[in-house]
């Protein structure tokens, strides 16, 4: 056996390690630097935000089954690399709709996104503006219609449209977001009733939130939060009402359960833009939507918030792209949590893809620094994953990169 020579210990040589580091002199930055991946900013998140809030955006339906599967259908997956090829270089850059993203997701639309940080949309869509990707704004966001617009004339902005009982309302909001520049409308389709959210429903969850004494206690240590909440401008949602109450009372207000595939061709009247379905979740609705003037789909479980246990995305995915070919383009969502997971979806046949949750724990962990350490942490993960799979561009992912597992047993054609 060899042994160490050793000699004892000389300051020169740990003066040198006895160096501090050099001290961050702004908070959120300091704070944000601790965040290495997006689990990292929900736990900060989860530090910082009321109990209320954080479980909305963090919770999904029922047992929650459907957004845990989502989230393992990208964990499970193989990757299959490429190596000695040049990867000096890499362009993470895509085409969607007919123009360039810098990077091959967008902003999800999230409902009441001021209630889990003040700074909610407009912080979202300046460091999308800022990363030159697309921001899309829900029907029950918290930031007008015109105000978004204002705040980030330069982002790309997409609008989400709900089929209301009152078809004037969605119409007016239609020509509202084309009049304020945006640029495609994604109809969601699979809110015919609110998803059965327990956690909120246990929190009493009501927007904006109550002060009870529950609440009390949990602003004791969350008082930035409240601070913010209180001194700040009351919500404005993109539709015209006061919209007080619990979320499943709002959808409960104004969805309409009887909306068909033949409410699409009103729709499609009123918008000529870009028009794309989300919510979709099996190949004979996506085809349907096509048939209906939809120019693309959105192959979504709504995060998990909506039908619990409803077929997990990713492994749809290669169906919905095979029926659909050429004829529209194809996103997905539900469950993205790393940049890898969007390399997935890519090489899987997906146009592009959305970040909700990924996004929304960046928001409440730091604002809008906090949105943009998101998108940068997403974008290192994409960029290096591309580098291990051999491939310096977007359109060079393809199936063969990714072989689709499940530890419940076969995943499609693939492992048949
Ligand atoms: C807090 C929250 C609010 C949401 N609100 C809406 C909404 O108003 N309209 C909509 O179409 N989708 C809404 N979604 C769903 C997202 O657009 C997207 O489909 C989902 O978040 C994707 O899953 P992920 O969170 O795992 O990325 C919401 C999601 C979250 C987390």
């Amino acid at each position: 056996m060899t042994s160490l020579e050793r000699h004892f210990p000389r300051l020169e040589d740990f003066a040198p390690l006895l160096k501090p580091a050099p001290r961050e002199r702004d908070s959120t930055k300091r704070r944000l630097a601790e965040a290495h991946n997006i689990w990292d900013l929900r736990r900060i998140a989860k530090r910082r935000t009321p109990s209320g809030p954080f479980d909305y955006a963090d919770g999904g339906a029922d047992g929650e089954v459907g957004l845990g599967r989502a989230r393992e259908a990208f964990t499970d997956l193989e990757f299959r690399p490429g190596v000695l090829r040049d990867v000096s270089k890499t362009d993470t850059s895509t085409t969607v709709l007919g123009r360039a993203s810098a990077l091959p997701f967008g902003l999800a639309p999230t409902g009441f996104t001021r209630m889990l940080h003040s700074a909610g949309e407009r912080a979202a869509v300046a460091a999308a503006a800022r990363a030159g990707i697309p921001f899309s704004l829900s029907t029950v966001g918290t930031t007008s219609i015109e105000r978004i617009a204002a705040i980030a004339p330069e982002a790309r902005k997409w609008f989400q449209l709900y089929l209301w009982k009152d078809r004037d309302l969605s119409l007016e909001l239609v020509r509202n977001a084309k009049a304020a520049g945006y640029e495609a409308l994604l109809v969601t389709v699979d809110v015919p009733v609110s998803g059965n959210r327990l956690r909120d429903q246990r929190n009493g969850m009501t927007i904006p939130p109550r002060l009870t004494a529950k609440t009390f206690l949990d602003a004791s240590y969350r008082w930035r939060w409240w601070f913010d909440f209180l001194t700040t401008e009351p919500y404005s949602f993109a539709f015209d009402t006061t919209g007080r109450g619990s979320t499943s009372d709002l959808v409960r207000r104004l969805a309409d359960p009887s909306v068909t595939f033949e409410d699409l061709a009103w729709v499609r009247k009123a918008w000529d833009g870009p028009l794309l379905v989300k919510g979709i979740q099996t190949v004979g609705d996506a085809c349907r939507a096509l048939d209906h003037g939809a120019d693309g789909v959105i192959v979504s479980g709504h995060g998990g918030r909506q039908l619990d246990r409803g077929p997990v995305v990713l492994h749809i995915l290669p169906e919905v792209v095979a029926a659909v070919g050429d004829r529209g383009t194809v996103m997905l969502d539900t469950g993205i949590m790393n940049g890898a997971d969007i390399v997935a979806a890519l090489a899987l046949g997906a146009d592009f893809t959305l970040v909700g949750r990924a996004f929304l724990y960046g928001l409440m962990a730091g604002g809008e620094a906090g949105v943009a350490r998101s998108v940068e942490i997403l974008s290192a993960e994409i960029e290096r994953t591309m580098k291990f799979l051999g491939v310096s561009a977007i359109d060079e992912l393809e199936p063969a990169h990714v072989r689709l597992m499940s530890r419940r047993g076969p995943v499609g054609s693939q492992n048949s």
